[in-house]
């Protein structure tokens, strides 16, 4: 039986999965709460991991070692870089890559890690298609993108650094783990699920409409991984 890693950023959302954990049971490890159980009978184990790359990968790996997880699922919320993309819809990761890894001096891309052998970190087609069936189901009103997201440890609120990051990686939504958690799952050969909730468009006015928004998407993002565990 598969263990699935749910690993969420915001406090609403994680409280909403963890209080609906049967056999629930409360891990710490290297100042980490983890709570162990099983969510509409499946396997899981759900933690926030905090913000940025490395708090992102060490959860991941954390989780793998300690408790053998076969998926990986990230929630959160992000700041649109397409025009089409609006505050409330759901990006869905078809892949990763970290806007901020630059060793172009050495003859490397943008954004390329030197000596991995991929450029962009890949999510599992099977998580990804049953997120969009499980959003289109529970929460009908939103809409749903499947593309790339980029991450950095950079909160984007600025129009210059927003088209930097549009022009050399056109990707459909900005944040600061996914790439992370999807380099960790390629590493250690698991599954990778990414699902972000648009926050705001990465500019001038993405440090306003964040707050706003975050309760809205924790709702959503809860019943959607709830949703998930129905048919995993
Ligand atoms: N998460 C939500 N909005 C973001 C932004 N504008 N930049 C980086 N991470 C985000």
């Amino acid at each position: 039986m598969r263990t699935i890693g749910i690993i969420g950023a915001m406090e609403l959302e994680v409280e909403t999965l963890i209080s609906s954990l049967t056999e629930k049971e409360e891990l710490s490890f290297s100042k980490r709460k983890f709570y162990k159980g099983k969510l509409n009978g499946k396997n899981v184990v759900i933690a926030r991991c905090g913000v940025g790359k490395v708090n992102a990968a060490l959860t991941v790996q954390m989780m793998v070692d300690k408790f053998n997880i076969t998926d990986i699922i990230n929630t959160g919320v992000a700041g649109s870089l397409n025009e089409k993309i609006d505050i409330g819809d759901i990006v869905l990761a078809t892949g990763a890559v970290y806007h901020d890894m630059e060793a172009v001096a050495f003859g490397y891309e943008r954004g390329q890690v030197p000596q991995m052998d991929i450029f962009e970190f890949p999510t599992a087609k099977e998580l990804v298609d049953l997120a969009e069936k499980a959003c289109l189901k529970v929460n009908p009103d939103i809409k749903v993108y499947k593309g790339r997201i980029a991450s950095g440890d950079q909160f984007i609120a600025d129009k210059e650094t927003k088209n930097t990051i549009k022009n050399y990686f056109s990707p459909l939504c900005v944040e600061m783990e996914g790439a992370a958690m999807a380099h960790a799952a390629y590493v250690n050969g698991i599954n990778c699920l990414i699902i972000r909730a648009i926050s705001d468009k990465a500019d001038d006015s993405a440090e306003m409409d964040y707050p706003t928004f975050e309760k809205e998407a924790a709702i959503h993002s809860a019943r959607m991984v709830m949703e998930m565990m129905n048919n995993l």
